[in-house]
């Protein structure tokens, strides 16, 4: 055992096992242009479905889901997203974050890509319910990656948790954490090249 996992097993066998959940995992991309194609009703309601069927500490389910398909709104919270994160960073000196600010000061930029749909995960109260959230977030982009759908997770609008407005609009209840803010929809683009994996991840097998 070479501690590559990347390469062992083609060692061992001459080609990696396949199967259809190994399929979309390695399939799913994070997808940043889209087609005008509309996500029907059913299928969101299947990839909240397939997000529910995540597993949860003390199977508590904490997961609430807000799903906008209404363009003008999306544009207006991805507005609202970016300008909650450059008003969070504006004094940053970190280097990374000084990036950002710049690009999301742009009025061009858009952080939810111009996706037909925006589903956000907001954790109930409790300890661990942002780990379930984050399992349930993968689930449904993997399902959408079944359905030839593309998604992202977009984590610089995170600062959407602190717009009241939108917290009231949304309907979420007092104390809730916005967890992950995940957009979907048809590609435009085919074939999206995954980023390198770093393969040498095994700090150690002990047998
Ligand atoms: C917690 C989290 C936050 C992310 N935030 C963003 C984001 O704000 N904008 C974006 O374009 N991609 C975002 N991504 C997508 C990552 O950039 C992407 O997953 C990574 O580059 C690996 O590419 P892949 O998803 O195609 O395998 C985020 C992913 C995660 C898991």
């Amino acid at each position: 055992m070479s501690g590559d996992i990347l390469t062992d097993n083609i060692a061992a066998t001459g080609e990696r096992p396949s199967n259809a959940v190994l399929d979309n995992i390695y399939r799913r991309r994070s997808v940043r242009n889209f087609s005008d194609k509309e996500v029907s009703d059913e299928i969101i309601k299947e990839l909240i479905r397939a997000g529910t069927y995540a597993p949860t500490a003390v199977n508590k389910q904490p997961w609430r889901f807000v799903v906008v398909k209404n363009k003008r709104l999306i544009d207006e919270y991805d507005e609202r997203a970016k300008k909650a994160f450059v008003a969070a960073y504006k004094d940053t000196k970190h280097p990374d974050l000084i990036g950002y600010v710049r690009n999301l000061s742009k009025p061009e930029v858009r952080l939810f890509y111009g996706a037909p749909v925006l589903i956000i995960i907001f954790a109930a109260p409790d300890a661990m319910n942002e780990h379930d959230c984050a399992l349930a977030a993968e689930n449904m982009m993997l399902a959408a990656q079944s359905f030839g759908i593309g998604s992202c997770w977009i984590g610089l609008a995170a600062g959407l948790e602190y717009n009241k407005e939108f917290l009231k609009e949304a309907g979420v209840p007092e104390g809730h954490k916005l967890v992950a803010p995940l957009i979907f929809g048809y590609p435009s683009k085919d074939n999206l090249k995954a980023p390198v994996r770093n393969s040498d991840v095994i700090l150690k097998w002990m047998d």
